[in-house]
């Protein structure tokens, strides 16, 4: 496994990777690696020659009074599952690498971050979709892994590759959980040992949603509310949002009978904490 840090060394490397005619697939992450990201890679191991994986903790899509400074890091161990599960290249820049000052250039989404975390985090996918620009220039992946744990980022992230004609297919992987339904997440080590126990509640909250609407439920309003009660009911967290939206548009629906996702975001002391589930409605 090569352990890249500059941006030249990377963009020599996949001049070599062009050269063997090796297809390669990319995963994007933060670090602190859990099984969601694993998973990533092992659809990357399995679908492409090679498997690149990021590791940079991004400044740009966090904001003020949010995690970046706290956010979890542990280098060692993140390169230790990276061998693991056969990752080829590892990329971990510095920031001042990546953003080293001036740039005249700036990335605005327009579209789907009116809504859910677009909405409670203004400029966050500013920033998601400027590192992500920057990343695919420099590693070219034929084919991108993303998981829906995050599925606005996974809209907005086709959007790019649309809109910006980047060379390669985004794929959307499913969501890891814990045992216990809690979405994997590297922010779940902020909770207290209280908060770790009801915390799946979220996940029980979309599942009696995702019954409800099987069921015939079509009203997105009532079909909230019962969601946002069974989060009150069970957690101490305070509710961010609960929305009920068309996916992958984020568009507002008035009845549920699509293709929808149903997202919850909530705060607990230290953590934010999001899942969600995109179900077929008929
Ligand atoms: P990060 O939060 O580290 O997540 C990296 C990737 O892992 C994202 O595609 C995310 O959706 C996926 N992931 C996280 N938890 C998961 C889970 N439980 N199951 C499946 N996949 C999961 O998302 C980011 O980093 C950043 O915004 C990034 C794309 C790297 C840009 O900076």
């Amino acid at each position: 496994m090569k352990i890249i840090s500059t941006l030249e060394a990377l963009q020599q490397e996949r001049v070599q990777l062009a050269k063997e005619q090796k297809s390669v697939g990319y995963v994007a992450t933060m670090g602190f690696l859990h099984e969601g990201h694993q998973s990533l890679m092992k659809r990357s191991k399995a679908e492409n020659d090679i498997t690149v994986l990021s590791i940079f903790v991004n400044p740009l899509q966090f904001g003020a009074g949010e995690d970046f400074e706290t956010y979890p890091r542990d280098a060692v161990r993140d390169q230790r599952i990276a061998e693991q599960e056969g990752v080829d290249i590892v990329f971990m820049p510095e920031a001042a690498a990546m953003y080293p000052g001036n740039s005249t250039i700036k990335l605005h989404v327009a579209d789907r971050v009116d809504v859910l975390c677009g909405k409670s985090r203004p400029g966050h996918f500013d920033g998601v979709v400027t590192v992500l620009s920057k990343l695919f220039h420099l590693i070219q992946p034929n084919r991108a892994y993303f998981g829906l744990k995050d599925a606005q980022q996974v809209a907005v992230v086709q959007a790019l590759v649309h809109d910006l004609n980047f060379p390669l297919e985004v794929v959307p992987v499913s969501t890891v959980r814990e045992e216990d339904g809690l979405a994997k997440s590297s922010r779940n080590v902020y909770l207290s040992e209280q908060e770790r126990q009801v915390a799946p509640a979220i996940y029980q909250a979309l599942q009696k949603a995702k019954q409800s609407i099987q069921d015939g439920a079509k009203d997105p309003e009532k079909v909230a509310s019962a969601v946002k009660e069974f989060i009150n009911s069970q957690t101490s967290g305070r509710i961010d949002y609960v929305e009920i939206l068309s996916y992958p548009a984020l568009k507002p629906v008035k009845e549920i009978d699509a293709r929808i996702i149903i997202a919850a975001a909530v705060y607990f002391d230290k953590a934010r904490l999001i899942d969600n589930l995109v179900l077929e409605a008929d």
